[in-house]
Formats: structure tokens, C-alpha cells, sequence
């Protein structure tokens, strides 16, 4: 919980922002740790421009039936991320469901929040159909309930700019809630959210070194889950593209044997990664932490208004392992995190220059947004230091930037999301992932072309290296754009050393949980299955396929072959780019078709292997689900089949979805616009159609 002050109910709100003289309650609706973020930023706003403190409150903990008792100089912040399918977040399901009640509705003509002040600020993803759905439905409640709504109701698109569209939205928001509560600005102060003291005294073995839950010292045992998550050991990592190409995809097993975790097939796995080393060293650097004694000087944090915002990670700690475990200094550099930087900056110069780049928004975009550039770098680039250069004491220029302000402005390291490809039924106490390296090369104009490694993926890829013995056999890795090879060849990381590594025990490790998803198979088998996969996309299809075989084996040995008689169809539709290349579990299939027979059909399309369609254009799965409509249409529209989509949510899940649209469509006699979409939109509301996409 956030708050620490006030005594009472702790789930009424209302009584805490009384107790602590707080005028603003902000709820947060998040599912990974952004709109808690941003609830976190508009909470520190409020107090640096108007004086006004804030109770910034997880939904989950508190009841709503008092909203109507938020007194009348006050105001409720909602700032909600929509998930999936427009889905609340985990935590704000009650907090919609309460709003949504009659007892707030004007349905019976009882506005039960007459005048109350209100801001929405929404984040969301365009890329998804239900933009921003949860902010719209939180609006739409609290207006109809005769709340006033303050300013503009903020969308942010997660998919291209969240933070310029915060940025434009909060400056009309603040103006009119300056207004409409009455206050001035220029009365506030800029107070430190957090204390940080370097400790001379400290038993080592109570310090935190990449730990990510305070309960992993004090030995509390407690369930393993987000905020707990379990170091898993790694029982097998291997490659899963063929040799010599220079993509990556990485296959991990991990053992939750006696985690008390466990899983269906279809769920997920958050995976929490490190930063690469010479990101932690680059700023370090740019902090003037870099030298030995420096980097693992032993701090404590202490948050200054635990109901503001509390410390995000276990301390004691060190410098180091805040930058290599705990805070996200490989993110592209925001504008006003850099706004706030400017003002420790080592010399007027660089200064100048720093706030150049925040102030001129195109400026900032073709550099930093285009470059691809993290914080450390900006910060190096301001002070004209060289960013191909691995960054040392010499090569980099020491700003004179706080430590609080570091850890109140740079966010925590989050977790990534992974579909579990294994089914527990064919590994019980054993997840499988499946991930592909992300790599791809930076767009500034300005700038030298870099490769930019995505975090998660190739610290998966390190350990994959470190499990085998491979890290001898890293590929040379030339510079972005031309030939030479490159100075930082490849992004390594602390996999090797003391506590706080992945190695414990002679055994590799990464902290995971589980999330549970509603992608799961019909319980009936008779039902057909169509699953669309393409690329990484096939992942919790392995995980569908191995619980049908599981369950099959079962039945044979039961009653023989025939027990499967009646079993619907599995079809598979599988999308890569070459059957040589980067066909995924490309032996594995026929191991599952020898048990399931002509219950399992994949269908594979080559996207670069000679075959083209007669207009020249690419195969894909989509092509080859127009060509087998026929079925299809029967499967779904007779015989009550369930329908998968999994994997790029920007292109390929809604071409599929228009494919189905068309097929059902046509076989409704009428067209894809109308009663294709009429059926597409049915299959959805029923759970016959699901989708596990992410862009
Ligand atoms: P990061 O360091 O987080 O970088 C990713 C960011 O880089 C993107 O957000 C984007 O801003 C930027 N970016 C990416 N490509 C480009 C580009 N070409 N140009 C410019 N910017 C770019 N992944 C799998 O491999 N397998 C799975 O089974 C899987 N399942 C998932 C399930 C869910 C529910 C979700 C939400 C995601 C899933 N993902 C899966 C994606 C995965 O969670 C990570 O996002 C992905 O592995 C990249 O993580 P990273 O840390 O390596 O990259
Ligand atoms: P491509 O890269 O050759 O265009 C896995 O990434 C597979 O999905 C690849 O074969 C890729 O083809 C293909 N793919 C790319 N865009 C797609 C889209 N819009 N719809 C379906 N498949 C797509």
C-alpha cells in the first residue's frame, strides 16, 4: 500500500485524505506499473505547482461506496491503462464495476455525485480496436452520475506517443483545474520525494543485489507472484533459428518445481531482466559513480511522503544494482525527465544544449525518439561526449545529478511478458517460452546508425550463452550501417558473479511469475480448434497442442484409437519466413501429429521462400485461411469450433480477423462488412474468438 498515514478503515479513502490534509485523491488503474507512473507524476505536479498534496491510491485497496463523501474543495484523479480486448487492468476491475453500479448511475434519477470534480487521464494502445475503452467507460460513469469532469479527459496511444500525448493534455488540464479548484500556481515547492544516504556500517549479507522482493532476505516465505517473483532455475536454453542467420529466437525451460507456482497452458510468464552492463556503466559514469568503491557504496532510501510515493525497490542497496537491476535507464529518455536534468548539467554548454533538445519538440523526436537514444546517452550527447566510445572515466563527462532525483524520476525496470509455449499436463513443474531477439537499427538522420538491443530478449540470450558455454562463440557484430565492427559489439550482462547474479549455486536463474490469461482450450475436445500463429506467434499453440496430446494419450490408453473418433479437429495455421530459416518446433510437429492423427492439421505459409501469390505478392497465414474457407466456415459456423490469434497485433490479427470476417461473411450469404462483422463480433462476445496479441 501507498499510504502510511492516517489511522481508521484503511480502505476509506476519503478519511485519509482528511487525516492528511490531501485535497487530490489519484486512483491508478495498472497492469505494468505506467498509469501508476503517470499517477506518480500528476501527484508531484500538483504539489509543485499548486502546493496540493496527494493520496495516490492502488483501486484494490480501497472501497468506493464514499465517493460521494470527497469534500467539495477536493477532486478524484483516475489515471487508467486498458488492457487486452478493452479490458480494465487487474487492479480497477472493482473500481469500474463500483462506478458502473446503479448506485452511482442516474438511472434512478439520483445524481449521487453531483459536483464532483473529476480528471481522467487514459492510457491505451491504437493499435488495439478498443482504444482507451476503461478512461471512456470511468468518464462516461462518473459524468452520468453527475460528477464535472475538469478539463479534457487525456488519451495517451501507448503505441506512438504516451508521453507527448500526457505532456500536450496535462498543461489544459492544470489551467483548468487551477480554475475549477481555485488555487494558483507558483505556490508550491519542489520537495525531494526520496532521502538517500550512503551507510559506512551495514551487515552485507542485509544488502540488496538485484533481489526483487524485500521477503527474499528477510526469508518471510510468502506466494511467488509480481510482486514476489521466483528465481527459477534454467534446465535447458537453446536456439531455435538455424545456424549462421543473424536473427535470434531462444527457447528456455524453466523448473517452478516447489515455487508453489503453477500454470495453464496459454498463461503467461513475466520474465524481470537486468540492464545491459554497458548501460549500467554508462551512467554510472555520467552519475561520477563509475569507480569501484563508488559503484558499490552500500545506500538507503527513504521515501520522504510514503503516500506519495514509495521507495520502489529493496534497500539497502548499492549504486550499481539500483542501475542494473531496479530502474529502467535502457528505455528511450523521456522530454521532461530531461527538462528536470538540465539544471545539474557540468557546464552552461551542455546545459544549453539539453534544453535545446527538450524544448524543441522536433528537434527532441528526430534525435532522441529517432536515435533511439537512453538517458545516459542524451546526457553524454549534451556534454559532447563520443557515444560509440565504451564509456569510461575519461570518455564521459560526471553531471551532478542527486541520486533521489534519479530514482524519483527514472521509472522501475519492468518485467516482460512471454506466452507460456508448454502445456503442464506434458511438463509439470517445467515452463517453456519462446522469444525472439529483438534488434533493429536506429533512424536519426543526425546521427551515426546504432543497433538497438531490446533488454529483455538479449539478457534471454545471455543466459542462453552462459547455460551452454557458448559465450566464446558470441557472433562479431558489425556497427549499424556499415561494415566495421562495432565498438560495443554486443550488450553483455551480469549473469556471472556474487549474490544478486543469475548464477547461484551453479545453477542459472531468472525471477519470474505467473499471470493468467483466459486463452485456454475448450474443455470439450469435440469442439474444432483453429489456431493462427505465425512467427513467435505460435508459442501458447505448442502449449494448446502439447494438452491435446497429453489428454489424447490418456484416452487411447483408455479405449484405444477409437477414443478419439469423435474429437474435433486441431488446425494449425503457422507463418515464418523460410523452412530453413525460421521455422519454429519444425520437429516437434510431426512427434504430435503421430499421436493426434488427422486431429492436428498445420498449415505453414512461406513468406520468402519462392512461392508467391499470382499477383506477386507474399503468402501468408491469412492466404491460406481464404483458401481452406470452406472448412473453416463449417468448423466455426456448424460445429461451434473456438478460434485463436496470437502474435503482431499491428498487422497480421486484424488481417486475419478481416479474412474471418470475409469467410463468415460469404457463408452467411451476405458480405464481410455486415454480417461478417456482425459474426466476428458474436465469436467474440461468446469467448469463440480470442485473441493473445502484442505489438
Ligand atoms: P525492449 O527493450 O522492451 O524494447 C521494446 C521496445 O522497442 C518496443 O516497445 C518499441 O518501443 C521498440 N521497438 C521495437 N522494435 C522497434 C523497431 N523496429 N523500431 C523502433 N523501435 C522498436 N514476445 C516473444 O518473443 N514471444 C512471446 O511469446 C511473447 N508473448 C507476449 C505476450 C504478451 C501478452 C505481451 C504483451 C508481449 C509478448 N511478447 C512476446 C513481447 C515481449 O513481452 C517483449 O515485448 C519483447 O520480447 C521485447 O522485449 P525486450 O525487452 O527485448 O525489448
Ligand atoms: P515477412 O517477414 O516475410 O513479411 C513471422 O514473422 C511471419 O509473419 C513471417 O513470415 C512474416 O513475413 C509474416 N508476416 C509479416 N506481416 C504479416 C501480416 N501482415 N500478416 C500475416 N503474416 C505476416
Amino acid at each position: 500500500s501507498r499510504d502510511a498515514a492516517g489511522g481508521g478503515d484503511p480502505r476509506n479513502f476519503v478519511e485519509k485524505m482528511k487525516a492528511g490534509k490531501k485535497r487530490i485523491v489519484i486512483f491508478y488503474g495498472s497492469q505494468t506499473g505506467t498509469a501508476e507512473e503517470y499517477a506518480i507524476r500528476l501527484a508531484k505536479e500538483a504539489k509543485s505547482r499548486f502546493g496540493l498534496a496527494s493520496l495516490v491510491c492502488d483501486p484494490e485497496e480501497y472501497d468506493f461506496d464514499n465517493l460521494d463523501q470527497i469534500p467539495e474543495d477536493s477532486c478524484a484523479i483516475f489515471v487508467v491503462a486498458t488492457y487486452g480486448e478493452g479490458e480494465p487492468t487487474d487492479n480497477s476491475v472493482q473500481l469500474l464495476q463500483n462506478l458502473s453500479d446503479d448506485s452511482f448511475a442516474f438511472s434512478n434519477g439520483d445524481h449521487k455525485l453531483e459536483g464532483l470534480k473529476y480528471v481522467v487521464f487514459g492510457l491505451g494502445n491504437r493499435t488495439y480496436e478498443h482504444y482507451n475503452a476503461m478512461a471512456r467507460k470511468v468518464d462516461a460513469c462518473l459524468e452520468a452520475a453527475g460528477g464535472k469532469r475538469i478539463g479534457e479527459r487525456g488519451e495517451g496511444d501507448d503505441d506512438k506517443s504516451m508521453e507527448e500525448d500526457y505532456l500536450e493534455w496535462k498543461e489544459g488540464m492544470w489551467k483548468a483545474f487551477a480554475e475549477d479548484m481555485g488555487v494558483e500556481e507558483g505556490v508550491g515547492s519542489e520537495t525531494p520525494d526520496f532521502a538517500v544516504t550512503e551507510l559506512s556500517s551495514h551487515a552485507p549479507e542485509k544488502v540488496y543485489l538485484g533481489e526483487l522482493s524485500a521477503r527474499a532476505l528477510t526469508k518471510v516465505r510468502g506466494i511467488h507472484d509480481a510482486k514476489n517473483p521466483f528465481a527459477a532455475p534454467i534446465t535447458k536454453a537453446y536456439e531455435l533459428f538455424s545456424a549462421g542467420g543473424d536473427r535470434n529466437c531462444v527457447h528456455v525451460e524453466l523448473n517452478i518445481e516447489g515455487s508453489g507456482i503453477t500454470y495453464q497452458h496459454g498463461d503467461h510468464l513475466g520474465v524481470w531482466p537486468s540492464n545491459p552492463e554497458v548501460e549500467v556503466d554508462r551512467l554510472l559514469w555520467v552519475l561520477g559513480l563509475g569507480e569501484k568503491e563508488r559503484r558499490e557504496q552500500v545506500i538507503g532510501i527513504e521515501s520522504l511522503d510514503p503516500a506519495l510515493a514509495k521507495v520502489p525497490f529493496p534497500v539497502p542497496t548499492t549504486y550499481e544494482t539500483v542501475l542494473r537491476h531496479y530502474i529502467d535507464i535502457s528505455a528511450v529518455a523521456g522530454r521532461q525527465i530531461l527538462g528536470v536534468l538540465a539544471k545539474y548539467a557540468p557546464t552552461p554548454e551542455a546545459e544549453a544544449r539539453l534544453r535545446q533538445l527538450t524544448q524543441d519538440k522536433e528537434e527532441f523526436h528526430e534525435v532522441v525518439a529517432l536515435g533511439c537514444l537512453k538517458l545516459g546517452e542524451v546526457l553524454q550527447l549534451a556534454a559532447g561526449n563520443d557515444l560509440r566510445a565504451v564509456p569510461n572515466g575519461e570518455n564521459t563527462t560526471a553531471w551532478k545529478i542527486p541520486f533521489d532525483i534519479v530514482v524519483s524520476s527514472i521509472p522501475r525496470l519492468q518485467p516482460r511478458y512471454y506466452s507460456i509455449s508448454s502445456s503442464p499436463k506434458m511438463y509439470p513443474g517445467v515452463v517453456h517460452i519462446t522469444a525472439v531477439v529483438l534488434k533493429y537499427e536506429s533512424e536519426s538522420t543526425k546521427l551515426p546508425k546504432k543497433w538497438v538491443y531490446g533488454v529483455g530478449t538479449n539478457f534471454l540470450l545471455n543466459l542462453k550463452y552462459a547455460v551452454n558455454n557458448e559465450t566464446a562463440n558470441v557472433p562479431l557484430v558489425t556497427e549499424a550501417g556499415s561494415s566495421e565492427p562495432a565498438s560495443i559489439a554486443f550488450p553483455t550482462y551480469a549473469i556471472e558473479g556474487p549474490r544478486g547474479s543469475y548464477l547461484q549455486d551453479t545453477i542459472y536463474k531468472i525471477p519470474v511469475h505467473v499471470r493468467r490469461s483466459t486463452f485456454r482450450l475448450p474443455t470439450n475436445p469435440k469442439s474444432p480448434v483453429i489456431m493462427v500463429g505465425p512467427g513467435t506467434g505460435v508459442a501458447p499453440f505448442r502449449g494448446f497442442v502439447q494438452e491435446r496430446v497429453a489428454l489424447a494419450k490418456r484416452t487411447i490408453d483408455k479405449n484405444g484409437p477409437e477414443g478419439l473418433a469423435e474429437w474435433g479437429r486441431m488446425t494449425l495455421f503457422y507463418g515464418c519466413r523460410k523452412a530453413t530459416e525460421d521455422y519454429l518446433y519444425r520437429d516437434e510437429w510431426p512427434e504430435y501429429q503421430a499421436v493426434l492423427g488427422d486431429k492436428l492439421s498445420l498449415q505453414v505459409a512461406f513468406s520468402r521462400d519462392g512461392a508467391r501469390k499470382p499477383d506477386g505478392s507474399k503468402i501468408y497465414v491469412q492466404d491460406l485461411i481464404w483458401d481452406d474457407r470452406a472448412r473453416i466456415a463449417d468448423e466455426i459456423l456448424v460445429k461451434k469450433g473456438y478460434v485463436y490469434i496470437c502474435g503482431d497485433a499491428k498487422n497480421m490479427s486484424k488481417a486475419v480477423e478481416e479474412v474471418l470476417a470475409r469467410i463468415l461473411g460469404e457463408a452467411k450469404g451476405g458480405s464481410a462488412e455486415v454480417e461478417g462483422a456482425q459474426e466476428v463480433k458474436l465469436l467474440k462476445e461468446r469467448s469463440r474468438l480470442l485473441l493473445d496479441v502484442w505489438s
